[in-house]
């Protein structure tokens, strides 16, 4: 890293030490564009102002100088980018973050260069800037969209204030497979769940006015179809129908651009054998056109010289060609654009059209953000230290970290915890980690800030704790950009967390996956507790059987022996900097659990991809007692070992009455109804879920889908009713030419408490 810091430092001296050009020609009053009326205006009014290369260089965005969130380019570039900065040959910069770097930058751009054009300045604010939130497939555990919209809020007031404008996210790829690293990073497996989530987080980023310093600009990513990588290995190739693309992966995305967000970024991968990067009909046919998208999009670190080695561009020059014309507008760290577009317009092998289009599309995110009337205004010291790592943002981080947890088993009543006069024994070495919970997506953050879990449990003074890690389960730097090597030999403390245990009234154990252990480029093959963990388990075990597990997580685990055995499990995944406290909260039932899964755990890594929303195949149960011309498998059963949608609370619901108000004729809609019932003794929350069942059609359709959903609280001992409406939105689907049909015919209806609900009702689309 030490280059880095050199680079950082001749970058920052080139940049004071050269003369400051007191205003440009932009920001003086002969072009200053508040005279003119709409953004439209005040667009072209400047793009009539720009020269080729002007134009070009909006669309050429540069890596700073110090984080790297892809393959560092050789040689850092340093002097090169100072340089283009000044010529106006960069539109924006990502990884600069801090008000001082981001001024520095901004400085250059606004007050050396020409026009004067600011940048915009990009991030990956995932799931939180300095202060992390939950990781998101976390935080849609919640199923609580005003609190996932709350924490979209609060990231984007925390890393506006250090100078950022834009987030690279929200990830809206839906994906079947835990092997995939990024399942972290996204929603999970359902198109419906994952549409009103992506909304709220744009919402959260973007909030009703992107002209505040404390909101952001949003990106959703990454079209298309990255999670549907083959065998979960990132980067992989993806060969996927039209109505999986329709019906799957196209939905949260057309939620994003209906909900206003200003960017997109396409994705690595090649769909059906043309990269997303230089896909036309994935960009310009569909997002552009279908869609009449009019924001920008952006894409991925060096996706276009990537198409090179994908074996469709010929080299470098031809790779941009691809991608302009196929309509990606702006250039993350390929440097092909701002080396090679203005030959290709004078070869005429790219239209000077589609480079107005692209520079047009930028430059009115800048005025929406109102970069033009104020470039610093996201640039003051004093508010980035007021705000950053306010109480206000940490209450929110909790308050979301509690309700991303899941509980998934919890015999006779082992939860929550007694307050009083109990031995607890805590092991494992993520019990007492402070840089794992904050998980992969964390570039802002400094290591050892999360609350572990022993420190959480320490705040409550009436048992007595006793820590033992058992075994490591890392070694190795866990930089951003490093390798994180498991553990897999280390035994030696193994002793000495029996003797703790056999001790104890209580054993929780804290197991799972290091926060580097998911994310980006971090696929595995096994679903299993890395390293020594099961065997950490088994052993502790053997000596003392009343376990608390708690998961920490990236993805889906197949935990199969833990829920044969366990008495308690709680799915705990990487929950940011207040993780500590939020388990523990819950461990004690200071938080009554109301999560629910938004992906499917296998039993078995050999059932990925598995999900609830599948389809039946012709032979989809056992026709005889002694066949194997069925749909199964010889060595493992077909179901996962917690559904979609699962999760329990420390309350109990039932559910009954379930009503429908009629059958549904074209343009009209049905009302769904049912009466759920707190039967515990305490408050409690519940996630009613509604999915349908289109009984047979011209394409055939899955066998469930989640269609509506409503957060309940409920005292206990009390009754609410849930109210649901199916629209023909919710009816219908896209066929395999991607046009949306609606089909008569019998539907069932099911509402309950996850996918595996059979309580439901039949009727008919007429
Ligand atoms: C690559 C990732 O795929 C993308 O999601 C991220 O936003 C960029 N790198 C920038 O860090």
């Amino acid at each position: 890293m030490k280059y880095i810091y050199i680079i950082r430092s001749i970058f920052l001296f080139s940049f004071l030490t050269v003369s400051i050009i007191s205003c440009t020609e932009l920001l003086s009053n002969e072009s200053n564009p508040e005279s003119l009326n709409t953004i439209d205006q005040k667009v072209e009014t400047l793009l009539s102002k720009m020269t080729l290369e002007e134009k070009i260089g909006q669309m050429n965005q540069y890596n700073g100088f110090w984080d790297f969130t892809g393959p560092a380019p050789k040689g850092g570039h340093a002097e090169k980018k100072y340089e283009d900065l000044k010529n106006g040959l960069v539109g924006s910069m990502l990884n600069v973050r801090g008000v001082k770097d981001v001024t520095a930058v901004q400085k250059v751009a606004v007050e050396q260069s020409r026009l004067g054009i600011p940048l915009i300045i990009g991030f990956d604010v995932i799931h939180g800037y300095k202060t992390i939130s939950p990781i998101p497939i976390a935080e849609s555990a919640s199923w609580d969209l005003d609190a996932i919209k709350k924490s979209a809020e609060m990231a984007a007031l925390e890393s506006s204030a250090a100078g950022i404008n834009w987030t690279f996210a929200p990830m809206v790829d839906i994906s079947r497979d835990a092997r995939w690293g990024r399942v972290m990073e996204g929603a999970g497996e359902d198109p419906y769940l994952g549409s009103k989530i992506a909304e709220a987080r744009i919402n959260g980023f973007q909030g009703n006015n992107l002209s505040l310093n404390s909101t952001i600009a949003a990106c959703a990513k990454h079209f298309a179809a990255y999670g549907f990588a083959e065998a979960g290995r990132d980067y992989n190739t993806v060969d996927i129908g039209t109505s999986t693309l329709y019906n799957m992966v196209f939905p949260p995305f057309i939620a994003a651009k209906n909900a206003g967000v200003k960017t997109f970024m396409n994705s690595f991968n090649e769909l059906n054998g043309i990269p997303a990067t230089g896909n036309k009909y994935l960009q310009r046919d569909i997002l552009k056109e279908e869609w009449a998208y009019d924001g920008f999009i952006v894409s991925d670190w060096g996706s276009i010289t990537e198409m090179i080695a994908h074996g469709h561009a010929k080299d470098g020059e031809h790779a941009a060609e691809l991608a302009l014309n196929a309509g990606s507008d702006m250039d993350m760290e390929s440097y092909l654009y701002v080396k090679h577009l203005e030959n290709l317009v004078g070869n005429d092998k790219v239209n000077l059209n589609s480079i107005d289009d692209a520079t047009r599309r930028i430059l009115k995110v800048k005025f929406e953000l109102g970069l033009f009337d104020d470039p610093y205004k996201y640039c003051d010291l004093q508010r980035e230290k007021e705000i950053t790592g306010s109480e206000e943002i940490n209450n929110a981080a909790l308050d979301i970290a509690k309700k991303s947890i899941v509980l998934l088993k919890n015999n006779n009543n082992l939860l929550p915890l007694k307050r009083e006069g109990q031995k607890i024994a805590l092991i494992g070495a993520l019990a007492s980690d402070k840089t794992s919970p904050l998980g992969s997506w964390r570039i802002a953050a400094d290591d050892n800030t999360a609350i572990s879990v022993l420190e959480g449990l320490n705040q409550y003074p009436g048992n007595t704790v006793t820590f033992a890690k058992g075994a490591d389960l890392t070694y190795g730097k866990t930089e951003f950009v490093s390798e994180l090597k498991i553990n897999t030999t280390d035994k030696s403390e193994f002793k000495k967390a029996k003797e703790v245990a056999i001790n104890a009234d209580v054993v929780v154990m804290v197991l799972g996956e290091h926060g580097f252990q998911s994310g980006e480029g971090r696929s595995r093959t096994s679903l299993d507790l890395p390293g020594v963990q099961q065997e950490l388990l088994e052993e502790i075990f053997s000596v003392n059987s009343n376990i608390v597990l708690v998961l920490n997580n990236g993805r889906p685990l197949a935990i199969n022996w833990a829920d044969e055995n366990i008495p308690a499990i709680l799915e705990a995944w990487q929950l940011g900097t207040q993780s500590g406290h939020a388990i523990a909260q819950v461990l004690y039932g200071d938080y009554n659990p109301s999560g629910k899964l938004p992906m499917t755990f296998p039993r078995n890594v050999g059932q990925v991809p598995l999900y609830y929303n599948y389809k039946n195949t012709g032979r989809p149960n056992l026709p005889g007692p002694d066949s194997v011309f069925w749909s199964h498998y010889n060595d493992e059963e077909n179901t996962p070992l917690y559904p979609f949608g699962y999760g329990l609370s420390y309350s109990t619901f039932n559910y009954s009455n379930l009503r429908i108000t009629n059958n549904f004729k074209k343009n009209s809609k049905i009302e769904i109804t049912i009466d759920v019932k707190n039967t515990g003794a305490i408050e409690g929350k519940e996630v009613v879920q509604l999915y349908i069942r289109d009984k047979y059609a011209s394409i055939t359709r899955p066998v469930k889908e989640l269609k509506g959903f409503e957060l309940l609280n409920l005292k206990a001992g009390e009754t609410k009713v849930a109210k649901f409406e199916l629209t023909e939105k919710e009816l219908g689907f896209y066929d395999n030419q991607g046009k949306w049909i609606l089909e008569k015919g019998e539907f069932e209806v099911y509402v309950g408490t996850n996918s595996q609900t059979q309580n439901k009702k039949s009727f008919e689309l007429k």
